[in-house]
Formats: C-alpha cells, sequence, structure tokens
C-alpha cells in the first residue's frame, strides 16, 4: 500500500464512519497515562468541536468540561476562530524564527506583557512548549544562579509531597507522587520532600495556625539536616493539584515558607502551570497567596492551550546574575521556545481575558462555586469526607469510613467504586472532570472548569455531579 492509498483510506473513515475514529486511535495512538483496557475494552470517547464550557463527541452528545481540557482552557471553547486569526495573521507573516540571539515581535511583547503581569522584579521570560519543560529550565536556572554566585554546591531542590510537576526527568524528579516516579528511579540527584498542606486527616484538634507552624517546623529541619549550603531552590505550587486542591492552611504560610528561602539563601519557585492566568481570580496564584517568588513557570492557561507555550519567568536579579557570570548566557535552549505562532496565540488569549473581564468574573463568582458545591457536598454526606480548594479549583474527597477518614475496604473497595459506578455515572451525566484514586487510598473528584464558567453553569456543574453522585451511589449500594 503506498502512503497515498493509506491516507485515503484513514481519511475515509474519517468522513465516512466517524465511529471508527476511536478505532483509529486505539490502534496507532499512544494516549498520555492511560490504562490498557482504554486500548481494547472500553469505549473511547472522540470529540470533535466545544463550545463556551462544553465539549461534543463525535456523535453529538454534549459533556461539560469540569476539567477545562486539562486544567488549561481559561477561556473555553468560544474563541478558537478570534486566536485563530492572530495564529493565521502570524503564520502569513513569519510562521518561524527562533529566540537563539534573536527576537521576534509576538515573543518580545509577550515578555514584555507576562513581567506587567507577573508580581515584583518578575521581569524576565524564557519560553518553553510546555510545564514539564518550564520546571526543566528552572531547574537549570537555579543551579546556574548558584554556580555563578561562588555556591556550585546547591545542587539539590525540596519539593513537596504527592506534588506534581511533569514527566521529564528534571521535572519527575521534583514529583512527590511516588508512583510516577517510583519505576525510573535513580533520577535526578538530591529532591527530598516536605509535607504538602493537606489539612484532612491531620490530628483532630489542630488548628489552621498548628498546622502552619508545624509544616513551616518540617521544612525549617529538612533544610538543616540536608544541609542549607546545599539546597538550589524549593518548589511549590501555591494550590498543589495533585492530592486535591491543597490551599496554604493560614495566610503566613507561604511567607514563612519565603522567609526560610531568604534565611538559607534559598530561591523560590512558584510551580504555576495550574495557578497561572487566572484560576484562582487572581492572575497569578502566588499574588493571590501574597508571596514573592524568585521564579515562576507556567504553561496551559497562558494560551488557554490553544497553543501549546510554557516558560520559566525570572526575577532581575537572577537574570543579571546570570549573564554577568562568566558563560554570559543562560546555559540552557528550546527549538520551539518562544515559538511566534504560540505566542501570537498567547497575546491574543490575554487581550481576550482583559476585554471579557476572565480573572475577575473568577473573583466574583468563586463563593458562589463554593457554597453550591458545598451543598453537593452535604447532600452526599455519606460519601464526601471532604470538599477543599479556592478560586475554580475544587475537590471532593471521598471516604465511607468517616471516623477514620478513610474509604473503607468493605463492602467495595474504592477502585471498584470509581471504575464501575462513578466513572460510568459520570458519563452518563455528562460531566467531564477528573477522578483519581489518591496516594492514601481515597477517591478524589475535582472540578477545574474554564475561566468563563457563568453562574448558570456553576448551577449546571452542581447538578450534573449531584445527578452522578446520586447515581454512583445507588448503584454501588452505598
Ligand atoms: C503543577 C504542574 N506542573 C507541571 C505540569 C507539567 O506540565 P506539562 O504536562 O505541560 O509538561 C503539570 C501538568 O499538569 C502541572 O499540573
Amino acid at each position: 500500500m503506498t502512503m497515498q492509498q493509506e491516507f485515503s483510506d484513514v481519511s475515509a473513515q474519517l468522513t465516512n464512519t466517524p465511529s471508527g475514529l476511536a478505532e483509529i486511535a486505539k490502534r496507532h495512538l499512544v494516549m498520555n497515562f492511560t490504562p490498557a483496557s482504554k486500548y481494547r475494552d472500553d469505549e473511547l470517547p472522540v470529540f470533535v468541536r466545544g463550545e463556551h464550557c462544553s465539549v461534543f463527541d463525535e456523535n453529538g452528545r454534549r459533556f461539560f468540561d469540569g476539567l477545562a481540557g486539562l486544567f488549561c482552557v481559561q477561556l473555553g471553547y468560544t474563541h478558537g476562530a478570534e486566536v485563530g486569526d492572530a495564529v493565521r495573521d502570524q503564520l502569513a507573516a513569519l510562521p518561524f524564527q527562533t529566540t537563539w540571539s534573536v527576537a521576534h515581535p509576538p515573543a518580545a511583547l509577550l515578555a514584555q506583557k507576562i513581567a506587567e503581569l507577573a508580581p515584583g522584579d518578575l521581569n524576565r521570560v524564557f519560553f518553553a512548549s510546555g510545564g514539564g519543560e518550564s520546571n526543566e529550565a528552572a531547574i537549570k536556572l537555579a543551579r546556574q544562579f548558584h554556580i555563578t554566585r561562588g555556591e556550585g554546591t546547591r545542587t539539590k531542590f525540596i519539593a513537596r509531597r504527592v506534588a506534581y510537576h511533569g514527566t521529564s526527568f528534571g521535572a519527575m524528579s521534583l514529583n512527590g507522587m511516588t508512583d510516577v516516579r517510583k519505576m525510573f528511579e535513580p533520577l535526578m540527584h538530591g529532591v527530598s520532600h516536605t509535607h504538602n498542606t493537606k489539612r484532612y486527616r491531620r490530628p483532630e484538634g489542630e488548628t489552621a495556625e498548628q498546622t502552619t507552624a508545624f509544616l513551616l517546623g518540617e521544612l525549617e529541619s529538612l533544610i538543616v539536616q540536608e544541609g542549607a549550603d546545599t539546597i538550589a531552590a524549593i518548589i511549590m505550587e501555591p494550590l498543589q493539584n495533585a492530592g486535591g486542591s491543597l490551599t496554604p492552611p493560614t495566610p503566613d504560610y507561604f511567607p514563612g515558607v519565603r522567609a526560610l528561602c531568604d534565611k538559607y539563601g534559598i530561591l523560590l519557585i512558584a510551580d504555576e502551570v495550574i495557578t497561572g492566568y487566572g484560576r484562582l481570580g487572581s492572575w497569578f496564584g502566588s499574588a493571590h497567596y501574597g508571596f514573592q517568588p524568585d521564579m515562576i513557570t507556567f504553561a496551559k492557561g497562558i494560551a488557554s492551550a490553544y497553543m501549546p507555550l510554557g516558560g520559566v519567568i525570572a526575577s532581575d536579579r537572577i537574570i543579571e546574575t546570570v549573564l554577568d557570570g562568566p558563560l554570559g548566557m543562560f546555559n540552557h535552549a528550546l527549538t520551539y521556545g518562544g515559538h511566534p505562532v504560540a505566542c501570537a496565540a498567547a497575546l491574543k488569549n490575554l487581550e481576550i481575558m482583559e476585554r471579557e473581564g476572565v480573572v475577575e468574573n473568577v473573583a466574583e463568582l468563586s463563593p458562589y462555586l463554593g457554597e453550591k458545591l458545598a451543598e453537593v457536598a452535604s447532600q452526599h454526606a455519606t460519601i464526601v469526607g471532604d470538599l477543599r480548594g479556592d478560586g475554580f479549583h475544587r475537590t471532593f474527597e471521598l471516604v465511607t469510613d468517616h471516623a477514620a477518614k478513610r474509604w473503607a475496604e468493605t463492602p467495595l473497595n474504592a477502585g471498584d467504586f470509581v471504575g464501575g459506578h462513578l466513572n460510568p455515572a459520570l458519563a452518563q451525566a455528562g460531566l467531564l472532570c477528573r477522578v483519581a484514586i489518591d496516594a492514601e487510598g481515597n477517591p478524589l473528584v475535582q472540578v477545574s472548569p474554564p475561566l468563563v464558567m457563568t453562574r448558570a453553569d456553576i448551577d449546571e456543574l452542581a447538578g450534573l455531579l449531584d445527578q452522578a453522585f446520586t447515581a454512583a451511589t445507588a448503584s454501588a449500594g452505598l
């Protein structure tokens, strides 16, 4: 068979038999973190278009996208044509140039815009194509900063337990998710993990202030134990996604982390791949929680995921130090870093976000989302142990043994409940959200919808969750 024939055969299937697409994907597409059952027996949804907060499968069935793609479609699905015009114009003018000793308008203007939005002296932007790549760049920038200052012993990093920072080797090493990292060990040398800010299952009666004191005490003791002069940076998400919408226990948690970094000469990196560009109702989660990092890593929302783009925003001090050092440059490069078409899409995305007041929308509606989800939690108190989060990023933690705050193995273990009852109920309801079983064995249901969600959309989202929880508990007999 020639290439031409093969192409025609596939396109015939694309146009004539839409359901053939799932089989084509199962046969040829290697999917992200996708279990074998999806390639074999399970139904594989094929989404073909989107509108506002919804996507539609090839059979025309609508799903409410309670996850904004993957925490990234800030604008929802309605602005593709407008962003597309900017993309087309850029493709016509200059489809590609590098940022290797040259610049072009989209990268320069986008870097300027990001510097304007970012807190404090974070004025320098290195572009990448996604979140993991951004964290790789931050790792190397932190190392090079310390080497340049004559502190080359600072090679280690501290991250938080259960956190996710990407899948490339450096970023994966930062991960506190044991299952993601352990089969690929040995990884990058010298990453240790401190407790995250999860309060559910902290000792009964412990106040938020006591949790913060415990966490800061533990962090300082880890720094001292590792040897403060061996640590390059601490990396934390302002709101930790993995583990389920983990927020700082008190407003002084992050300032406390900042103070420890200053005390011991350690850089603070905020991984804002999810929290950046509005998810918490501020442009950046670090500003939202009142702390100043030395670097922010970003991706996802910068272009509402309409194009792949990420990067590191670094302080003037870091970049000046590196540029004034013996090498005279940041020793890192990516062919597609600052791709003009992706930067043009991001500039248009930010313009639309400002014009439509998208970040303000999150700030305004976040309390209403909290109320509506709290109603769902109380309607399903038999299985909801905790509801937490901030902005448009919320998580239900499900338990059956409320005293132990755990999902009991009997009569139905967590895996069977999720696979056999909850996931089918969500699919039946037409709701996309993230369901995971956390490191402690409890199911987590996460919602992180498009930031253009309205009050009516929130009502719909809450209604769909209620419907899915009702159906799942009924079929499971809980
Ligand atoms: C906080 C955080 N950092 C980094 C990443 C990795 O981003 P990417 O998948 O674009 O490499 C993710 C992905 O979800 C993330 O949530």
